[in-house]
């Protein structure tokens, strides 16, 4: 293997997405015990669905007999039914049973994979196995997420984009002046500045250097040996009612090279009474105006074609876009090699 063909390796795992990941790939209550839920991930069909018990499984979506999308047919009895033929398959890829044909040699059969799954916070997460972690780590999520002084909204959307793009979108705070600059609570500062870069216990922070508190002026990313998220937070105008700062989780999920599945929780540290009347008033009013924020982000990177970086000229403040691209591609790198390695091995 010349060093060009390991260059292109690594690029591909990076737009495809990170392998020995926890992603999240739906809310929770999108995934019943009365019918499964079909999605992709990494290029992959995956199917989920919950079982007697009310646990989470998830196996590809593809039924063993003729390829047809399990997540098209039924729950039976806490496993999935196919609905061309009737084959059951349970939560660990195992074919249970053929209906349409008596003692058939397929029952028993471990046929298609299964994957780890867990849920946080409202969302289903879906570990993707690597060559060098087959097994899944913990899955960490953000601190404030179970501190009770905190509430918040999970939303999820689906991007035709690559996910890179969602992270270089929020690895850049000076686009929220730009982008943004219509909106409810992001008209406000400056439109020229610099940015600065610092690194912290687990990842690294970008902001502005010129204003801190008026805008979307900065963006911490933390990253873990299995899962990566960001957050921001943007200054809440006293219409929207009492209450500390706004504060938006993101994770990314590549559910292909072209499409991205984001997920947003909007929190806010507010309690008691005050968090009632937050919550009423963001559903009668701040949801929409937060909607028509990620809109305008939507269109923007839909619109850029998908080989852009190949012809861009990045500036001082694309510090924290670049800062993302090297912790996506040292990864990508180690994966790649571990499996060139395992490969190695067993051409042996
Ligand atoms: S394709 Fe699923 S049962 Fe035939
Ligand atoms: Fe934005």
């Amino acid at each position: 293997m010349t060093a060009i063909d390991k260059k292109a390796l690594i690029e591909k795992r990076v737009n495809e997405g990170l392998r020995g990941q926890w992603y999240p790939v739906c809310k929770s209550v999108e995934v019943k015990a009365s019918r499964p839920y079909g999605t992709k991930l990494l290029g992959d069909k995956i199917v989920l669905w919950r079982d007697g018990s009310g646990k989470l499984r998830c196996i590809e979506d593809f039924c063993p007999h003729r390829g047809a999308p399990l997540s098209y047919g039924e729950v039976h009895e806490g496993h999935v039914a196919c609905r061309y033929h009737g084959v059951v398959v349970n939560g660990d890829g195992v074919v249970v049973r053929v209906p349409a044909m008596p003692e058939c040699a397929l029952e028993g059969r471990k046929a298609v994979k299964s994957f780890e799954v867990t849920e946080a916070n409202d969302a289903v997460f879906v570990y993707v196995p690597s060559v060098d972690r087959p097994e899944a780590p913990e899955l960490v999520m953000p601190d404030v997420m179970s501190d009770d002084a905190w509430s918040g909204f999970l939303c999820t959307s689906v991007w035709e984009s690559n996910y890179r793009y969602a992270l270089d979108n929020l690895a850049d705070p000076m686009h929220g002046c730009y982008l943004h600059a219509e909106s409810f609570t992001l008209a406000y500062g400056s439109k020229q500045d610099l940015m600065k870069l610092d690194k912290t216990d687990n990842g690294f922070r970008i902001e502005r250097v010129g204003q801190t508190g008026e805008n979307f002026d900065w963006t911490e990313f933390e990253v873990y040996p299995a899962d990566m998220f960001c957050f921001l937070e943007i200054p809440y105008p006293p219409a929207a009612g009492p209450g500390g700062v706004f504060r938006i989780i993101g994770f990314v999920t590549p559910m292909d090279e072209h499409t991205t599945k984001v997920f947003f929780w909007r929190m806010r540290q507010v309690e008691g009474m005050a968090r009632e009347s937050w919550r009423f008033l963001y559903r009668a009013k701040m949801e929409k105006t937060h909607w028509d924020v990620l809109e305008q982000d939507r269109v923007m990177l839909e619109g850029m074609p998908d080989d852009a970086r190949k012809r861009e000229m990045l500036y001082q403040h694309d510090l924290g876009v670049s800062r993302i691209r090297q912790i996506l591609t040292r990864a990508a790198k180690a994966q790649v090699e571990a499996e060139l390695k395992q490969d190695s091995v067993a051409a042996e």
